[in-house]
């Protein structure tokens, strides 16, 4: 789908279906849907009237009359209050939007800039978030339906967004986050469908050859370990969770150097465990049914790299992604077992499931030996996480108070929620291991608390943040513009953080 904006009279503009809006609570629309309504003859505000139309958000409503228009159908469609737009509302109703003008068949799309008048949302900021909204909510993954709806002739699909306004200072600014704003959801939308994939096509090798087709052609390199190399390297702690599976783990290193002269390089960690059964402490089977996604931390810091390539940001990026199954086959590490971690430090298994954390933990060692600054980990790590923040907001943990501020402010810009959550010395007691340095549990508690003051454990010094995203990596009802399944959670927010962070 091409997306542009354009300075152009709306009234006259050519297009299957032309997307204006409305605020709630208001009788009488103004700006460009106000021109609209005169021009249909009061349509919209007839509809206010009745009360068939409020301008509730993401709300839509075909408008009869468009013989005085250049578009061959319009559509309105609601803000929501002018108290409540922000931009993430603005990637709301463009989702709406489009995926009413798909419902209609149309193939060329006209829109108004969504909230820049009276919203006080700039144009910049509205085109990046129409962009980001209209390619996040067409989004589906249908590669394994054998019958497609396009097929079916149901779906063929919107060819052109373009974004009309009368202002070409407006159409301008708006290209330009039209541009960014491609970027971020494309890449978010190839990191869903890395999660979206079935575990039995992407296990870790098959990762690390996505991880490859990402970089081809890019300034982006990228290296994988094997088994063999993994083991040199004496990543004790990933290897006892390999043991218990038949596909051969792989650490994958991405690497993207914005700004070769300086010697400080970012690190952002994924969790890659491709499927996890819990291991020998097995998870029940409904529990397991989403644990295909337990590598959505993998494909995060994959497809945000693609981003930050494409959007050039002065700053060195490594993304690194531990990748394995978690399996209970014969070979399995046994509840008791103590692990050696790449750093030295011991680590007592008390419960398989807690795996995730020990595939870090030597990723963040790695990082932390070749010196990388600061250190961002993103994993679906615990059920706790869920229970306490549900699906709406990402838990934030770190060391370093910044870097949780820089970590919190591109997740607001994004539209990817973070919520930052206590690591008081208090409950590192519950780690305390009688005979090892360190256990992989910390009890019933806290558990979302314990596994990231468990990684803090390994970073050391450094500084460091922990994204846990096992309640937003994947959701089991749509939201906002997102269908159920994966939502690429953090790719645009560790996207964004480059940006901000990168000298301008
Ligand atoms: N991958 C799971 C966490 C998870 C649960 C992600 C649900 C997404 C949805 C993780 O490896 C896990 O099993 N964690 C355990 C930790 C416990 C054994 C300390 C959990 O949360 O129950
Ligand atoms: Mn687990
Ligand atoms: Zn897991």
């Amino acid at each position: 789908m091409k997306i542009k904006a354009v300075a152009k009279d709306i009234l006259e503009y050519k297009c299957d279906v032309l997307i204006v809006n409305l605020f709630e609570g208001v009788s009488k629309p103004g700006g460009a849907t106000g021109a609209v309504d005169k021009a249909l003859g009061g349509a919209i505000s007839r509809l206010i009237k009745r009360g068939e139309f409020t301008g509730k958000r993401c709300s839509t409503a075909e408008l009869a009359g468009c013989a005085a228009l250049g578009a061959g159908r319009v559509v309105a469609v609601g803000l929501g209050t002018k108290e409540k737009l922000d931009v993430d509302a603005v990637r709301a109703v463009a989702a709406a939007s489009m995926n009413k003008a798909r419902s209609m068949k149309a193939k060329t799309v006209g829109m108004v800039l969504h909230g820049t008048g009276a919203g006080g949302i700039s144009p910049e900021d509205s085109g990046g978030a129409i962009a980001e909204g209209a390619i996040l909510g067409l989004y589906k993954f249908d590669k394994y339906k054998t019958k497609k709806e396009k097929d079916a002739g149901k779906d063929d699909g919107v060819r052109e967004l373009t974004i009309v306004t009368l202002d070409a200072k407006g159409a301008a600014a708006a290209n330009k986050g039209i541009g960014t704003g491609e970027i971020m959801a494309n890449a978010a939308n190839r990191a869903r469908d890395l999660v979206n994939e079935p575990p039995n096509v992407l296990f870790p090798e098959e990762l690390a050859r996505r991880a490859k087709e990402i970089a081809k052609g890019k300034k982006l390199t990228v290296r994988v370990f094997k088994k063999s190399e993994i083991e040199k390297m004496k990543m004790g702690a990933f290897l006892g969770v390999a043991q218990g599976g038949h596909n051969p783990p792989v650490f994958i290193v991405m690497e993207y150097k914005g700004n070769p002269k300086s010697d400080k390089t970012m690190a952002i960690v994924g969790k890659g465990i491709t499927f996890d059964s819990g291991g020998l402490s097995l998870k029940p089977a409904n529990s397991m049914e989403d644990m295909k996604t337990d590598m959505s931390g993998a494909a995060a810091v994959l497809c945000a790299m693609e981003a930050i390539e494409a959007l050039k940001p002065k700053i060195n990026v490594t993304a690194l992604v531990p990748a394995t199954d978690n399996m209970p086959g014969g070979g399995a590490q046994k509840v008791g077992d103590i692990v050696r971690a790449m750093n030295g430090k011991t680590v007592e298994i008390l419960n398989t499931d807690a795996e995730g954390r020990l595939i870090l933990c030597d990723a963040i060692c790695y990082a932390v030996k070749n010196k990388m600054s600061p250190i961002v980990d993103i994993a679906t790590l615990t059920g706790a996480c869920m229970v306490a923040l549900g699906s709406v907001r990402t838990g934030l943990f770190g060391n370093d108070k910044k870097l949780i501020e820089d970590i919190a402010a591109a997740g607001d810009r994004s539209g990817e929620r973070m919520w930052h959550m206590p690591t008081d010395d208090d409950y590192k007691e519950l780690l305390k291991s009688d005979i090892a340095d360190i256990q992989n549990i910390g009890g019933r508690w806290g558990g979302a608390i314990t596994a990231a003051l468990f990684l803090e454990y390994f970073a050391d010094k450094t500084p460091w943040a922990h994204l846990d995203i096992a309640g937003t990596a994947y959701i089991d009802k749509k939201d906002r513009y997102f269908a159920k399944g994966a939502t690429g959670m953090a790719v645009r927010s560790l996207t964004q953080l480059a940006l901000d962070m990168a000298p301008r």
